[in-house]
């Protein structure tokens, strides 16, 4: 393995922020400095290597971020790094800071940004997953996942008190892209009487199925978790096809979470996370690993590289799906 020493390191957050990314950023710049190598940050994604948006970073510089949602790095989901001019802008700015190596934070997106920088240019980039939709291969959890469903189950919770007040039927739509994750973790956690999530693709006479069944069970209250990215369609839509069914029993509301999701202090479990993988993925880099995202797998540090990384999706846990099932009915 290549073991040139490393100087240089640029940081970076890309795509949609995620709580924790800060710890991260945290992570990067002080393993560097603990290892002489000096941290630069590099603003919003990679448009800030492009109009060369890049600033010299310290220790102290990162000093009470660990708590911070958001990044302070800021984010983008660049448009001018998917064209060759852009991506050449930013390698004259590598050039010219002359780095040894980048630390990119995001989803799919950046990396696969990453990938085509780094087979136009040889230059060598560690990715850190951090995206609340925990849609990446390669890793057990996304830095942003264990806060994001964290601030869903305490909305569910409240509307749980306002559901159950009414004897309503709510439908709460959450984020997650193409992706259930978030649907399935905070629904079971918040108690739902439906799931509904894209791996799964039931169809709506599954939903009046259940609907039929439960109402016999006098509930107060019916809470409906909705992926985003759910076969079945705009939640508005759902809740329409279940009042023409049903509107002679249920009232329904619809809520959509929406960029809440997005934001709050980290929890605990995602600023430990995001410290180790920031930690391993500046050693990544000075162990002359290229291309490669760290995450963890049964709570070990393991590397998967960007290709495995963006084309292979994350297996939904299928016990998990059926502990959904069983605690629901
Ligand atoms: O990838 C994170 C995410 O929040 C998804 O869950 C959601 O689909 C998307 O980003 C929203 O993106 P934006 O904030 O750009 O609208």
């Amino acid at each position: 393995m290549n073991q040139k020493k490393v100087r240089k390191i640029g940081v970076l957050t890309s795509g949609g922020d995620a709580p924790g990314m800060n710890a991260a950023i945290r992570a990067v710049v002080r393993t560097c400095v603990y290892n002489d190598i000096t941290p630069y940050g590099i603003r919003e994604g990679y448009d800030g290597l492009i109009n060369n948006d890049i600033y010299k970073m310290d220790a102290s510089s990162v000093k009470h971020i660990i708590h911070q949602g958001g990044t302070i790095l800021r984010s983008a989901r660049s448009k001018a790094f998917m064209t060759d001019e852009g991506r050449e802008k930013a390698w004259k700015n590598v050039e010219e800071i002359d780095f040894d190596g980048l630390v990119v934070i995001g989803g799919d997106g950046t990396f696969k940004g990453a990938m085509a920088f780094g087979a136009r240019y040889n230059f060598p980039i560690v990715g850190i997953p951090g995206t609340i939709d925990n849609d990446i291969f390669g890793t057990d959890q996304t830095v942003g996942f264990d806060t994001a469903t964290n601030t869903v189950v305490e909305a569910v919770d409240k509307i749980r008190d306002t559901a159950t007040s009414h004897s309503r039927l709510f439908f709460i739509e959450v984020m997650g892209r193409d992706a259930g994750f978030i649907a399935l973790n905070s629904g079971i956690a918040a108690g739902a009487e439906e799931i509904l999530i894209p791996e799964k693709n039931r169809n709506i006479n599954h939903l009046f199925e259940s609907l039929q069944q439960t109402s016999k069970r006098n509930k107060s209250s019916r809470l409906v978790i909705v992926a985003e990215g759910d076969k079945n369609g705009n939640v508005y839509d759902l809740e329409r096809q279940v009042q023409e069914r049903f509107g002679d029993r249920y009232e329904t509301k619809v809520t959509i979470l929406g960029h809440i999701q997005r934001g709050g202090r980290p929890t605990c479990a995602d600023r430990v996370l995001a410290s180790r993988l920031g930690v391993n993925a500046v050693e990544a880099l000075m162990e002359g690993q290229h291309y490669v995202m760290v995450g963890t797998r049964n709570k070990q540090i393991v590397y998967t590289n960007f290709e495995q990384a963006t084309k292979q999706n994350p297996e939904m846990d299928e016990k998990l799906l059926q502990v959904a099932h069983i605690v629901s009915s």
